[in-house]
């Protein structure tokens, strides 16, 4: 079964996804935990991280949480990863943290197997590991061989970036079909890469092929047709936004119906259990 996360760092998203009961896990990043941050600040709330984080461990108890490393080199990483399991993990015993397939800024730099170094000994260290910003089936293949517990492509943001690419306007929570897109005749990609759906399904297979244990956790998602097309992958996990999640469930159908069924009700039908 395809499991649902919840995207975000916002506790009262969390909560609800949470208090609907379709949730198997939280992931969160920097640039959401910042989000998450902002709001509260904004309210002119207060904030302890420590202990707002330690609230959303105890709503997502029994289910996995996403927490990042914010350092970029492979000794930095491991150190701050053992820290945030040694700090939060007590608390539910649910931690992952995360860590980018590839911490480097730019092509020059030295850093760029920092990230796989980090998975390798987090996973040494039986600390369960999410490998984030893969772009690439290759990407996700070195780090489940690394040991990564999860791996997360980014469907939404290979999406932006054909589109950009191409001069296409991007709209981020617009459907890009699954098997792309042609323009002027030519089928619109990157490197063999056709959209971020096509590329969560290659993870999955190419993790598959050779039975690793690791799962796949398709990530910036934005729309329902997405998430549709993660389960049809084979995806493990669909990370989603409140929104999406609450678009899952929407049809105009539905409603017509609920309408027609509402209004034909027989009262000696409901009486029966009054
Ligand atoms: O889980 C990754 C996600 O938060 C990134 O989403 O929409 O910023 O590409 P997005």
């Amino acid at each position: 079964m395809v499991k649902i996360f919840i995207d975000s760092a916002d506790i009262d998203e969390i909560k609800q996804a949470y208090a609907w009961g379709i949730a198997d896990g939280v992931t969160t990043n920097p640039s959401l935990l910042k989000k998450a941050v902002d709001k509260r600040k904004k309210k002119g709330q207060k904030l302890n991280l420590k202990t707002y984080i330690n609230e959303i461990l105890k709503v997502a108890k029994g289910t996995p949480v996403s927490l990042e490393v914010t350092e970029t080199t492979a000794a930095g990483m491991i150190k701050q990863g053992k820290a945030l399991y040694k700090m939060f993990n007590k608390v539910a015993k649910n931690v992952y943290i995360k860590i980018p397939i590839n911490p480097a800024f730019k092509n020059s730099d030295s850093t760029h197997f920092d990230g796989i170094i980090a998975i390798k000994a987090l996973s040494k260290a039986k600390i369960p590991t999410n490998c984030t910003l893969i772009f690439t089936p290759e990407q996700a293949l070195l780090a489940a061989k690394a040991g990564a517990s999860f791996v997360s492509p980014f469907a939404g943001r290979v999406d932006d970036f054909i589109r950009v690419n191409n001069k296409i306007k991007v709209d981020k929570t617009a459907y890009y079909p699954s098997i792309g897109m042609t323009k002027s005749k030519k089928v619109l990609e990157d490197n063999g890469i056709y959209s971020g759906t096509d590329l969560v399904w290659r993870c999955v297979q190419i993790l598959r092929n050779y039975n690793f244990k690791t799962q796949v956790l398709a990530a910036s998602l934005r729309n329902t047709r997405q998430v549709r097309e993660c389960g049809f992958s084979g995806a493990h996990i669909a990370t989603l936004p409140l929104f999406v999640i609450q678009d899952m469930l929407k049809h105009q159908k539905t409603y017509e119906g609920m309408k027609g069924f509402t209004k034909d009700i027989v009262p000696a039908y409901v009486a029966l259990t009054k």
